[in-house]
């Protein structure tokens, strides 16, 4: 594809389906593991098992968040920005929520080739960082942003203009989306640069949480660590250098996902 991002995007798929085939108690998700011979041979092969379930535990909080939002508002948007193949809207199936699938027009082009579309579904074929899209949704709505494994891909003052705009435009809104430290953005870098020279570099981080959450003149909903249910749940199945890496990683904080209301609390 024409964009380095976009070919990141078969990652965090494989790992859905890894994590869909090996663990189901954590992680269920028929419809990717359906699509597994949709993926490219190169992104099967060279994750660890930690970095497989790394990759997975970020949907299995932002899941978690997306069905307490839809429980507690009723009807709502939820807007995947930077969806590339999620199939998060087969995995939550609630008659209440529209989930828009926002990504670029090459991206928007192959998940109609390639994966279903639900009825509660809508996909739009632009870049998050304008404003044009927003017209085809219904501001009024309660509205929750998702960008999974996305806005690391970005520049700081990019985030803080896309945020800046959803507050604008979207007056009962909330953002939810995964966040490493420096050092881990370091980590994840050599990650990715491992599946080939085509894949985009990654820039942004959150050393300070307050300062952040400051700038962006927004509320902190919560910081969660990943592998908290993770290592409860799957212990008994890792081998010795995941669990010590999801300790670490737990530890340290060094990967989160934070959820922030945008304008308030809803
Ligand atoms: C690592 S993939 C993550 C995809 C998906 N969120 C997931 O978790 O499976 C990053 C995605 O961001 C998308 N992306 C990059 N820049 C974008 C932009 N300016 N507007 C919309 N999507 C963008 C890429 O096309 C790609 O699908």
């Amino acid at each position: 594809m024409e964009n380095k991002i976009a070919n990141t995007l078969f990652i965090p798929f494989a790992a859905r389906v890894f994590a869909a085939d090996y663990f189901p108690e954590y992680f269920n998700d028929p419809v990717a593991l359906q699509l597994k011979n949709k993926i490219p041979p190169k992104f099967l092969k060279i994750s660890s098992q930690y970095e497989m379930i790394a990759s997975a535990a970020r949907y299995y909080i932002s899941d978690k968040i997306i069905r307490e939002f839809i429980d507690k508002n009723g009807k709502c948007n939820i807007i995947n920005l930077g969806a590339g193949l999620e199939t998060v809207a087969f995995r939550i199936h609630n008659p209440n929520a529209v989930f828009y699938q926002i990504d670029l027009p090459e991206v928007i082009q192959l998940r109609e080739e390639i994966l279903p579309q639900n009825n509660h579904e809508i996909f739009i074929a632009d870049s998050i960082l304008t404003t044009k899209w927003y017209d085809k949704i219904d501001k009024n709505k309660p509205t929750l942003f998702v960008a999974n494994g996305v806005l690391m891909y970005f520049h700081k003052n990019e985030i803080f203009n896309l945020i800046g705009n959803l507050k604008q435009y979207f007056p009962k809104s909330q953002l939810v989306f995964d966040a490493t430290t420096r050092f881990g953005i370091q980590c994840a870098n050599f990650y990715v640069s491992r599946f080939g020279c085509e894949m985009a570099k990654m820039y942004f981080y959150i050393q300070n949480l307050d300062e952040f959450i400051q700038k962006s003149q927004t509320q902190l909903l919560s910081s969660q660590t990943f592998f908290t249910d993770a290592r409860k749940m799957l212990g008994h199945k890792m081998n010795l250098i995941t669990k010590f890496n999801m300790w670490l990683v737990d530890t340290f904080h060094l990967s989160n996902i934070i959820h922030l209301s945008l304008n308030g609390a809803l």
